[in-house]
């Protein structure tokens, strides 16, 4: 005779292999940007951790900064019938003919860290994204309080040209510091969020404002190049976070580290985690049926030298990504 004992064990399994199975039984394609900051690596890097908790199959894609090589790997995770897709949409504009091909395909896609333009929200199911405008009002007040009404030259690094992140950091910025006449944009000019061309586009503001003289602030769309500028600004043989301001977005490790040396004076952070939220979206949206927000916002918090950097550079390091 069947001992309780047994039946219990072998209903307590089954229970287990048949939640192990449809947890592995998820499959998300994600078209992702490609690497070109600092924050772009750990939110890939935070993407896998949060899917291997979940026992989520995700296969990530490269875009190599290219929206032509997004749309073919949406078009190969259609063809693969995933059960969801995730995009990191490298442009704001461009979508609505292969997000369609989803809907008709009834995949779900959701965007992660930044948004779209399109005249149909049905296209998507929800996007995971932080307030960029808000971020960049952060930084511009965090400006305005520090020159404390005297005049101020600002050049800017913005991000990869047509991106929500870049349209909308230099919308909020202009917005925060609109109250403060005493500070105005001198220079403006993308960096394409990398470090390289950062340090590029600040040596050329460097030459055309008396070596650098003339400027009182660098506000950078994010923390790469803000990095890249203060190397082209040691080397012009002035002093990054005294002569020249330097405030940024993403609050990635190396800023801290610049922050611990006097280099730089603020950042406004941007979670890497937007998968973690996705994941658990999607995984309501298919137990209820019921469709989450159309915009899962995450926090921004502003880090100055009052938050100790060198301490939250030695925790962010910890992370280990
Ligand atoms: O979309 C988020 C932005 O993209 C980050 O601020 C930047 O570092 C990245 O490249």
């Amino acid at each position: 005779m069947i001992s309780m004992k047994r039946i219990l064990l072998a209903s307590t399994v089954a229970m287990l292999c048949a939640g192990t199975a449809h947890a592995a039984d998820l499959t998300i394609g994600f078209s992702q940007i490609g690497s070109e900051s600092g924050w772009r690596a750990a939110e890939t890097s935070v993407s896998k951790i949060e899917a291997k908790k979940r026992g989520v199959d995700l296969k990530i894609a490269d875009a190599q900064q290219k929206q032509e090589n997004q749309i073919k790997a949406i078009r190969g995770f259609i063809a693969q019938g995933v059960d969801a897709i995730f995009i990191a949409p490298v442009v704001a504009t461009g979508w609505d003919t292969v997000l369609a091909e989803a809907k008709e395909a009834k995949i779900p896609v959701i965007l992660l860290d930044r948004t779209i333009e399109t005249a149909n929200d049905g296209l998507y199911l929800t996007a995971v994204t932080s307030d960029t405008v808000h971020e960049g009002k952060v930084a511009g007040e965090w400006l305005v309080k520090a020159v404390a009404g005297k005049d101020c030259k600002v050049v800017e690094l913005q991000g990869t040209v047509g991106s929500s992140p870049a349209i909308n950091r230099k919308k909020g910025f202009e917005d925060g510091i609109a109250s403060a006449s005493n500070i105005k944009i001198t220079r403006s000019q993308t960096g394409d969020f990398t470090r390289s061309k950062g340090k590029e586009v600040m040596e050329g503001f460097l030459k055309a404002e008396n070596g650098g003289k003339n400027i009182c602030a660098l506000y950078a769309h994010n923390d790469d190049m803000a990095v890249g500028a203060i190397q082209a600004i040691k080397e012009a043989g002035l002093k990054p976070g005294k002569d020249i301001l330097v405030v940024s977005v993403d609050a990635v490790p190396d800023i801290f580290k610049a922050m611990a040396e006097g280099e730089a004076n603020a950042t406004v952070e941007l979670t890497p985690n937007m998968a973690g939220p996705a994941f658990d979206a999607l995984k309501a949206f298919k137990d209820s049926g019921k469709a989450p927000p159309k915009w899962i916002q995450t926090e921004s918090k502003l880090y100055t030298q009052a938050d100790d950097p060198k301490k939250v550079y030695e925790e962010k390091k910890g992370l280990g990504y």
